[in-house]
């Protein structure tokens, strides 16, 4: 199979190539088109540069030129599969400024849709990562694939119009377009903005871990491995047209975790900074995943062993957070902005 990914440099694209390639070694040819924003660490994969099966190319999926050139695939043959994870992911920087959100997330996907027009019909599947927090927020039950899209802050909102021109393409073109919408993920190699690897890591640092709010907002976890597996799955079984929830069924408040975190870190209560909320803050996301497991499909990570595991891999891979959060200028920038005065 020889795949196109997106935002392969990021935190689930480079786990999704590394699951790839160790599922399916040489059978597999993969081209990583990354721009290679704050997030982008091209270093994620470095074990596979140099090898014949992968092309990284650092590239802009709102460019049509570059995206024509990454549908050439590794060796000029094509590509069988896209599926696209680059997009700007934070909500925090969504509210600082939403512009280049919709450059990405909105702009971008029409630009790979429109190239994969040229490619039907030899084109297979095209995965657009949508996620959750389309939906908006639930207070009971879990949202199907079915609810209408509610997304509340400017981060969900340009998802949602990257989620519906993908399946406007499929409807319109017959682009065999499958859109998943994942809960939360947690994981090795997640950019250390997001709560947990920020709490980890600034657990271990004897930092304050700023808790938003009351601390009682809703997320349901998803460990990577099992994200990636799900994809996995429906390019094989999935159907076209479709979309589908991929829930970990974790949901835990945001103070539970936290706890958790110094728990396992073995840190003080005190590190516990309450800080005032997020600007429109969604409070509970639900996904109900019956769709995708009448397919067939199970998570197969449990949530504790998969909490510690991410808890040692910080712990073990130090140089690779310290990079961004001690060298890098734009992080602390973004640290000092972000949480300076809160
Ligand atoms: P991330 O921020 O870690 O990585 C995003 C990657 O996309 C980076 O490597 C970045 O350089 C690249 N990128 C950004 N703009 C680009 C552009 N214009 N052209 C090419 N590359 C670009 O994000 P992530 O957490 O790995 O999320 C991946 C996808 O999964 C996103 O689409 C996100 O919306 C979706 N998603 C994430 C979660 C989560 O919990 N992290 C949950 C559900 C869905
Ligand atoms: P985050 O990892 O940013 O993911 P998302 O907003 O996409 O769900 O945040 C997860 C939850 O943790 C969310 O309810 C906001 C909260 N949070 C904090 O309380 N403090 C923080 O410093 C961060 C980054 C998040």
């Amino acid at each position: 199979m020889r795949y196109l990914v997106t935002g392969g440099a990021g935190f689930i694209g480079s786990n999704f190539i590394r699951y790839i390639f160790n599922k399916y070694g040489d059978a597999a040819q993969v081209v990583n088109l990354d721009k290679l924003t704050y997030a982008g660490i091209r270093e994620n994969l470095a074990e596979y540069e140099g090898a014949a099966n992968y092309r990284f190319q650092q590239g802009d999926i709102a460019n049509a030129e570059d995206v024509a050139r990454a549908y050439e695939g590794v060796d000029g043959s094509g590509v069988d599969v896209v599926v696209n994870f680059a997009a700007e992911t934070h909500v925090d920087r969504s509210l600082m400024e939403a512009g280049t959100f919709i450059e990405t997330d909105v702009h971008g996907v029409l630009v790979l849709l429109e190239e994969a027009r040229k490619h039907a019909p030899k084109l297979k599947r095209f995965i657009q990562i949508s996620t959750d927090e389309v939906y908006g927020s639930i207070d009971t039950g879990s949202f199907k694939e079915t609810d209408p899209l509610n997304p509340r802050n400017p981060y969900s909102a340009s998802k949602a119009g990257g989620d519906r021109m993908a399946y406007a393409y499929a409807q319109t073109y017959g682009l065999p377009v499958i859109v998943t919408r994942a809960s939360n993920n947690f994981g090795p190699w997640q950019y250390p903005e997001k709560l947990i690897p920020l709490f980890v890591t600034n657990a271990i640092d004897d930092l304050p871990l700023p808790l938003y709010g009351d601390g009682r907002n809703v997320r349901d976890w998803l460990y990577v491995e099992d994200h990636c597996a799900a994809i996995d799955f429906l390019i094989e079984h999935g159907t076209n047209s479709e979309t589908y929830n991929i829930g970990g069924g974790n949901e835990r408040e945001n103070r539970e975790i936290t706890q958790r975190i110094l728990e396992r870190t073995g840190k003080p209560d005190t590190l516990i900074k309450r800080v005032a909320d997020r600007q429109g803050h969604d409070r509970r996301y639900s996904i109900d995943m019956t769709k995708l497991e009448s397919l067939g499909f199970r998570c197969e990570t449990n949530f504790d062993e998969a909490l510690e595991k991410t808890i040692r891999w910080y712990s073990e891979n130090e140089s690779w957070w310290r990079a961004i959060k001690e060298r890098s200028a734009e992080f602390k920038a973004y640290y000092e902005k972000q949480y300076g005065t809160r």
